[in-house]
């Protein structure tokens, strides 16, 4: 069974940075989600990442630093847009894609010209990058297409014995992954909305072109249809649609922005905030949906959100959550 260990401890972030040295695996906290980390330039430890998530070959890592001066040596440029938006949301939830140089193993970017880089804010996160001298590669900490983990014990929970350590860092304030922005074509792309908001982006550098959400975009395959899924059957309402009523005997749940008072029948009801703030409803959305999916429902029902700020993020989430192969 994997340990979980305190990461305000000083002796834990020492022991992992050991560990990752010594090229293992560890789950660490981060303000978005956990991450499940290996030295990026080691491919055997990065191996071991993809399998403990049964992740196929062609989805890339993102690549974690501790510094802002750190990403220098693993990219070929850092055009003024990189050096605007490192400055705005650094350390913070934004993922940038940049040309890469070769010291980043294929094997972390899945063979693509580009890298993924971004430096977290989390203390635990940041403590533990800068007890290491190399970057660390982590996805997020959930098997390959499940719901992300904001907790400790959601890592544990879903990958069990394939991690052994586990640095608990409580749970994450932000609650929905990286935003990831492509600055490798004459416009920024978005290629995946996440926990800083698109209109934060545009302020600091201009339009941002959407990504193109598709089945086969290789560019990111956080971006496949399914993903971030429970395995319950969901079920996404409209905006302002009413709620539809159980069937005979049927174990209905219901994900709302806000407490409703006309879930007439359901077996189990979560709402994501009291006030509407998405904010909060971004921090809560994953433990959430995986209560949702312990309760032994037959399907769960989730109100859309605005989407405007968080919401864009919300709302890719449960889509992709609703979404069946
Ligand atoms: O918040 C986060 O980003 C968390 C924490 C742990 O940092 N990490 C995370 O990693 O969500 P992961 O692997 O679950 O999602 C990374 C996303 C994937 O959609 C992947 O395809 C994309 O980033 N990505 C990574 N490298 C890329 C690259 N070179 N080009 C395009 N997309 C890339
Ligand atoms: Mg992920």
């Amino acid at each position: 069974m994997s340990r979980i260990l305190d990461g305000n401890d000083p002796r834990t972030i020492l022991h992992a940075a050991e560990r990752l040295g010594a090229g293992d695996i560890v789950a660490f906290p981060t303000e978005t989600v956990y991450g499940l980390g290996a030295n990026a330039l080691n491919e055997k430890a990065v191996v071991k990442v993809f399998a403990a998530k049964n992740r196929p070959e062609f989805d890339p890592l993102i690549v974690h630093i501790g510094d802002k001066d750190a990403a220098s040596p693993y990219v070929t440029a850092l055009d003024p847009r990189a050096r605007q938006l490192m400055d705005a949301f650094w350390p913070g939830a934004l993922t940038l894609v940049l040309p890469k140089r070769p010291v980043i193993p294929d094997l972390v970017t899945a063979g693509l010209g580009t890298v993924a880089l971004r430096m977290p804010s989390h203390p635990v996160a940041l403590a533990l990058l800068r007890a290491v001298d190399f970057p660390i590669a982590a996805p997020s900490a959930n098997p390959f297409g499940y719901v992300s983990p904001t907790t400790a014990v959601h890592v544990r929970d879903s990958l069990g014995d394939a991690v052994d350590l586990i640095i608990d860092g409580g749970p994450c304030h932000v609650g929905v992954e990286s935003t990831v922005c492509a600055l490798t074509e004459h416009q920024a792309v978005l290629l995946r909305p996440g926990g800083v908001a698109l209109e934060q982006l545009e302020s600091v550098i201009g339009p941002v072109r959407p990504g193109e959400p598709t089945q086969t975009d290789r560019r990111s395959p956080g971006t496949l249809l399914s993903h971030y899924a429970p395995r319950v059957p969901v079920l996404l309402l409209k905006p302002g649609a009413a709620l539809p009523r159980p069937e005979a005997g049927e174990r209905l749940g219901l994900l709302s922005l806000t407490p409703r008072s006309d879930a007439r029948g359901y077996t189990r009801t979560e709402a994501l905030s009291q006030d509407g703030n998405l904010l909060d409803a971004a921090a809560h959305l994953f433990a959430a949906l995986r209560r949702l999916d312990a309760a032994g429902l037959d399907r769960v029902v989730i109100e859309s959100v605005p989407e405007t700020g968080l919401g864009r993020a919300i709302m890719d989430r449960v889509r992709r959550a609703a979404a069946r192969d």
